[in-house]
């Protein structure tokens, strides 16, 4: 089978502009990604990693059609995506929620963004099992500033999955949160991929979480971003917080990535 989602030779260069008198100048460009090649498997879950600003959120962005690569192409199913589909749930680490929806009304929205029309009852019969699915069942008639910023992660987590696409792609979502309640919300994710039949295309800073959630862990090299290495994560689910962490398998392997990794770290901070 093809793989369900696929970059073929992606670049990407922004281009900045001034204006002048008569037209535009190019006064900066910078060279985000630079030949990028890989393809994510139905159901796999796979993470991006890589020093910062080495393209890691323009990468995803062209997955989800949001940003046009100017060379090479991103397919998803074999074929080549040119907007935002809604076969794709999409995180961040700001998830937007609105103000003056609920738990419950922010989880809803996803269907109204999808149909542009008002949620059925059934669709409000979803939402509220996927607010029950994140542990909110007691807040969905909480107001997003009464809810803790992990309590908000997990309703943008809801709002993803809820219409269930076959996709995630997930921008650093936990980037924001203390140690603990990233370590709780990885979990819960990984119970919702358990059982969602969905294939999830994950970016993030951290190591430590990168290699916990994922089946395969790509390590970008610093801007411009090209693929330095993939690494097999050769690690059983389910997948247990303290257990997976303290395996020899998981000790090993994080070291090697992070040997991996610091490389280009270094380089970055010393150009
Ligand atoms: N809209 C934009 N215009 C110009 N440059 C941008 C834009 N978005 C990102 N960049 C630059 O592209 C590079 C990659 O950015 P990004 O994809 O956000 O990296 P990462 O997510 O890995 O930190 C950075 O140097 C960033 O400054
Ligand atoms: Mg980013």
């Amino acid at each position: 089978m093809p793989p369900i989602l696929e970059a073929k030779e992606i670049v990407k260069t922004y281009r900045v502009y001034r204006k002048r008198f008569i037209g535009y100048e190019e006064t900066k460009n910078t060279i985000a990604l630079e030949d990028i090649n890989f393809g994510v498997n139905k159901g796999q879950f796979i993470s991006i990693i890589g020093p910062s600003g080495c393209g890691k959120t323009t990468l995803l962005r062209i997955f989800a059609g949001l940003v046009k690569a100017d060379g090479g192409q991103v397919l998803m199913k074999g074929k080549p995506v040119d907007g935002p589909s809604p076969n794709v749930g999409m995180v961040f680490q700001n998830i937007g929620l609105l103000p003056w929806r609920t738990a419950q009304g922010n989880v809803e929205l996803a269907f109204e963004l999808r149909n542009h029309r008002a949620p059925t009852d059934e669709e409000k019969t979803k939402a509220h099992d996927f607010v029950s699915k994140v542990g909110l069942e007691s807040f969905e008639e909480s107001y997003p500033y009464q809810l803790s910023g992990g309590m908000q992660q997990r309703i943008g987590l809801a709002r993803a999955l809820v219409t269930q696409p076959e996709i995630l792609l997930a921008d650093e979502p936990f980037g924001a949160l203390d140690a603990q309640t990233r370590l709780i919300l990885q979990d819960e994710l990984l119970k919702l991929y358990s059982t969602g039949n969905i294939t999830v295309l994950f970016v993030t800073h951290d190591l430590d979480e990168a290699i916990y959630l994922s089946d395969q862990v790509i390590v970008l090299t610093k801007r411009p971003g090209r693929i330095k290495r993939m690494f097999d994560v050769d690690l059983e689910r389910p997948r247990f917080a303290t257990d997976t962490r303290s395996k020899e398998k998981f000790i090993s392997l994080k070291r090697e990535v992070w040997e991996t990794l610091k490389e280009e770290i270094v380089l970055s901070q010393s150009a």
